[in-house]
């Protein structure tokens, strides 16, 4: 087995790596002076099983370029199977053509990483599952609510807890929080105005006096998450919380965190979290080992739903 990485989270590969016991493969990955993607791959990968890291987070397009061109060398060097592995998998919003004449682009984006020599994909909390769809080639879907747990449980909040979706569209997975949390549900019945900015129309379910822990896939530029935990503060929510598996963080977000109602955020480290967006209320919990283990399952060819059976249902 052979593991690389692109530049888009290097610290998170070299941390994967440790969990397998692995050196990270060695490849060039850089620039030319015009700013085209320049790829050596510098070791022998002829009938290996090569595993490339890179979420194709911002900045999207040079991340996913890397990510292309550094499949296509690969597929070149003669692998016995490649599969990427894209943490945070973008461009997954623009899932579906909700307006006329807009593309779908998670679909092309599923086109071209196949196109690029992907073999299979290894992904985590994609915006919504039926993304998998898109692809003709084997994925598999990691889910980083245990590693939430285990946060929530070390930090000890007391159990009248309440999972909250932010969205309609975030049921499903505020509800195998819900299970897992022991916890009770709610809805925030949001809508959109605009990319940046929504509005919260209802809370459906029981959120007075109880400690909120608002769940989602992505925060982007937090309207969603800012908005939600203001409606729970007029709700009478006690403490608010939020876990979101991607930080993708735009502009702006870090402030409205801290003027915001929440009192503090987890994240994962999918995307990498830069200096000038660390913040006290911002926590990051590693999916390094959940990735470890189910690389090390995919190259075995042993099943990894133990990794999320009791999560799906
Ligand atoms: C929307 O359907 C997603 O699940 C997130 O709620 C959304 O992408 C978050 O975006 P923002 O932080 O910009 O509100």
């Amino acid at each position: 087995m052979l593991v690389f990485s692109g530049n888009a989270n290097l610290a998170l590969a070299k941390k994967i790596c440790k969990h397998l016991g692995i050196r990270l493969g060695k490849a060039l990955v850089g620039r030319f002076s015009d700013g085209e993607v320049r790829v050596k791959i510098e070791e022998n990968v002829r009938g290996k099983d090569v595993f490339l890291i890179q979420p194709t987070s911002p900045p999207v397009n040079e991340n996913l370029m890397e990510l292309l061109i550094i499949l296509d060398a690969l597929k070149r060097a003669s692998p016995k199977r490649i599969t990427a592995v894209i943490p945070y998998f973008g461009y997954a919003r623009q899932d579906r053509k909700d307006q006329p004449r807009v593309p779908i682009t998670a679909k092309l984006v599923a086109n071209l990483l196949t196109v690029a020599g992907a073999n299979r994909i290894l992904t985590l909390d994609l915006h919504a599952g039926q993304v998998q769809g898109f692809f003709d080639i084997p994925l598999d879907h990691l889910y980083a609510v245990n590693v939430f747990l285990d946060y929530f449980k070390k930090v000890k909040l007391d159990n009248n807890l309440v999972v909250v979706s932010p969205d309609v569209g975030g049921i499903k997975m505020a509800r195998a929080y819900a299970k897992r949390f022991r916890a009770s549900l709610a809805i925030v019945d949001k809508r959109r105005n605009s990319p940046e900015s929504t509005e919260v129309m209802h809370i459906l379910g029981e959120v007075k006096g109880k400690n909120a822990i608002l769940v989602d896939d992505i925060i982007a530029t937090g309207s969603s998450l800012v908005e939600a935990a203001k409606a729970l503060k007029i709700a009478k929510a006690k403490r608010i919380y939020a876990c979101v598996t991607h930080g993708v963080l735009s502009a702006n977000v870090i402030q409205k965190l801290e003027d915001s109602f929440i009192d503090f955020l987890v994240i994962t480290d999918s995307i990498p979290l830069p200096k000038e967006k660390q913040s006290k209320k911002i926590k990051v919990v590693s999916v390094s080992k959940l990735f470890a283990e189910a690389i090390k399952r995919i190259h075995q060819e042993k099943s990894i739903s133990i990794l999320f059976d009791s999560i799906r249902s």
